[in-house]
Order: structure tokens, then C-alpha cells, then sequence
């Protein structure tokens, strides 16, 4: 996708001023693109950086903190690859490595993300020291999604949860930055397109809930000659509750609404 991550940049950028003095900027900017990434992978909806969270709510964590699978493979050098093959195919809920110190049974296969970002996440995730581990909890700590406030959804939030969950890997709002690229095709449905599609049809938003949760029919294709892509993978990070939100900010789009929330993406416009 070509939108530009501004929006959760500057959010992020907010809280980097927590850091000013102690790290260059240089450092800052990575740091800040592997937290974009690793948030925009789902990846932290059941991972914390560091034991802290859980520890505070007296609860075990729901998969291993970051800095805690640093420390157990950093100098394991067998142990990149399977972990790659972890992300990519999930683990086995049955040879648990994390036996009575997680809640959670088993990571899914990440499907949504690709094997060249999986090594990016897990390159990075080994490398965490107790201090690093902290520093970028903290700056997370100013990006997280706020809960709803309002009876009707704030762009900002709802344009931070739609990129957290990966939607914008493979969906735009509107028609206009396929568009501009090489391939005219987008690859799943503008949002905006999928809202005027079922805008009308009372019946329409249980069976796009059920898409969010368990896929698209490969063979059954509700945008065939008009997507590039062959299917939607189930989004099985996104709750029931965030996926029905999602699903009504997006049948709620007309064109006017949907640019303007792509300019605030581009960064060409404040929220
Ligand atoms: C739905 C929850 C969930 C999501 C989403 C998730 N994980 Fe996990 N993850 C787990 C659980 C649970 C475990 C513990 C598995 C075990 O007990 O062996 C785990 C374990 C791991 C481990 C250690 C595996 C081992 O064999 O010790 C790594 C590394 C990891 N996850 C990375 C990631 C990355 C990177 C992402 C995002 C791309 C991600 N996880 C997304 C739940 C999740
Ligand atoms: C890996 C790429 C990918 C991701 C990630 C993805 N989608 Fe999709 N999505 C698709 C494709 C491809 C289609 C077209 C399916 C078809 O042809 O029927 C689609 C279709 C849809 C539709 C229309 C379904 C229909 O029956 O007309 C909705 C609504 C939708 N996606 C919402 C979401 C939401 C919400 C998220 C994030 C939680 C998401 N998608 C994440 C690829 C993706």
C-alpha cells in the first residue's frame, strides 16, 4: 500500500518527545517504523514488550512479553527459523513452549503478514534488552487505541484501529491510489465501494462480519474482474466487538467521508 503512515507517525511522535536526550533521532525514526509495523501486524493484541502490563493486573500474560523470548533464544541460532515458521504457520497448541507462563493456548498463523516483515519482527524482537524493551513499551504506550467515547466513532480512532488490524495491508478507502499505481486493480475493495454496495441491505452486515472472522470464499468471489485479490484471510486478531465497529464506520462511507479520512492516512490532513 502507498499511503503514508503520517497519522500513526505523528501519533507516535507525540510520545517521543518522553526520549528526547536519550536516543538520536536516527534511532528514534527506525524504532518508530518497527513499532508501526509490529502493531500494524497484530502482533501486540496478545504480546506486550515487557512483563510489566501483565504483572500491574496480577494476571499472566496472554503470549511471552518481547524482551522474554529475546532472552531465552538471543544466542540459540537455531532458533530464528523456527520461529519464523511459528508466525507464518502458528504454534502447536500442543508442545506449548510457554507452558504455565502464558494464558493464551496457541498463537494462529499470522497469515496477513509477509515472511520479509516476519524476519523484520523477529530480527528486531531479538535484539531487545530490558532498557530497550522499556524505552519502546513507553513510546507504544502513546499510540494505543482509545476505547469508543462517543456514540459516534472519532476518525482518528477508528482510523488507528482500522490500521492496527491490517485492514489497510490489502484495502483502501477509495479507488484514488490504486489508481495512481502501476496496477489498476486494487487488490481488495475500497471501502468506500463496499459501503455503497451494502449500505441498503439490512442482511449484509452479518455476512461481512463473518468474512472479517472466518475469510472469504476463495471460489465464491464477491468482487471478481474488480479486485486483484483471490480472497480475504480470516482477521482472527480482530475482536468480534473492534470487527463490528470497523464494519460500521465502513457502511457508514460516502465519497466526501472516505476522502477526507484518506487525506488524514496520506497525512495531507489534520484529524
Ligand atoms: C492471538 C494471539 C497472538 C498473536 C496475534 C500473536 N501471538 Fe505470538 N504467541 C502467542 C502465544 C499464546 C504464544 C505462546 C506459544 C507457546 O506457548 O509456545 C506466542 C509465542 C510467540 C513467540 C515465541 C514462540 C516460541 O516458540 O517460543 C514469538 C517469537 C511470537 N509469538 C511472535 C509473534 C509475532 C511476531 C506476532 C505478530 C506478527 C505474534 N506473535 C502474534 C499469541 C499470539
Ligand atoms: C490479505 C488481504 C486482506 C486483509 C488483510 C483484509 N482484507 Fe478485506 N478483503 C480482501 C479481499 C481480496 C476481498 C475481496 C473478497 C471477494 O472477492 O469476495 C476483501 C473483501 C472485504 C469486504 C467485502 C466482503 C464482501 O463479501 O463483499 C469487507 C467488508 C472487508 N474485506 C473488510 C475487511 C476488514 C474490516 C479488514 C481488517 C479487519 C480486512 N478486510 C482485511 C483482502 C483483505
Amino acid at each position: 500500500m502507498k499511503l503514508s503512515h503520517s497519522l500513526l507517525i505523528g501519533l507516535v511522535a507525540a510520545s517521543t518527545c518522553l526520549f528526547t536526550g536519550t536516543s538520536m533521532a536516527a534511532e528514534t525514526d527506525e524504532q518508530t517504523d518497527i513499532l508501526l509495523l509490529i502493531s500494524r501486524s497484530g502482533c501486540l493484541n496478545c504480546h506486550d514488550l515487557t512483563p510489566q502490563a501483565a504483572k500491574a493486573t496480577g494476571s499472566m500474560p496472554f503470549g511471552p512479553p518481547y524482551v522474554e523470548v529475546a532472552k531465552r533464544y538471543k544466542d540459540d541460532p537455531k532458533a530464528f527459523d523456527m520461529l519464523l515458521t511459528t508466525v507464518k504457520n502458528g504454534s502447536n497448541p500442543y508442545k506449548s513452549h510457554w507452558k504455565d507462563k502464558v494464558s493464551g493456548i496457541a498463537m494462529p498463523p499470522m497469515v496477513t503478514v509477509t515472511e520479509e516483515n516476519a524476519k523484520r519482527l523477529l530480527t528486531w524482537i531479538l535484539s531487545l534488552d530490558e532498557k530497550s524493551a522499556a524505552a519502546a513499551e513507553a513510546q507504544l504506550a502513546g499510540q494505543k487505541i482509545p476505547t469508543i467515547t462517543n456514540k459516534t466513532e472519532d476518525e482518528k480512532e477508528i482510523l488507528l484501529l482500522i490500521s492496527h488490524s491490517g485492514c489497510l495491508n490489502c484495502h483502501d478507502l477509495t479507488r484514488q491510489t490504486a489508481a495512481k499505481e502501476s496496477n489498476p486493480m486494487p487488490f481488495g475493495p475500497p471501502y468506500v465501494e463496499v459501503a455503497k454496495r451494502y449500505k441498503d441491505d439490512p442482511k449484509a452486515f452479518e455476512m461481512l462480519l463473518n468474512t472479517v472472522k472466518n475469510g472469504s470464499n476463495p471460489y465464491k468471489s464477491h468482487w471478481k474482474d474488480k479486485v486483484s485479490g483471490i480472497a480475504m484471510p480470516p482477521m482472527v486478531t480482530v475482536t468480534e466487538e473492534n470487527a463490528k465497529r470497523l464494519l460500521t464506520w465502513i457502511l457508514s462511507l460516502d465519497d466526501e467521508k472516505a476522502s477526507h479520512a484518506e487525506m488524514v492516512l496520506a497525512g495531507k490532513e489534520k484529524p
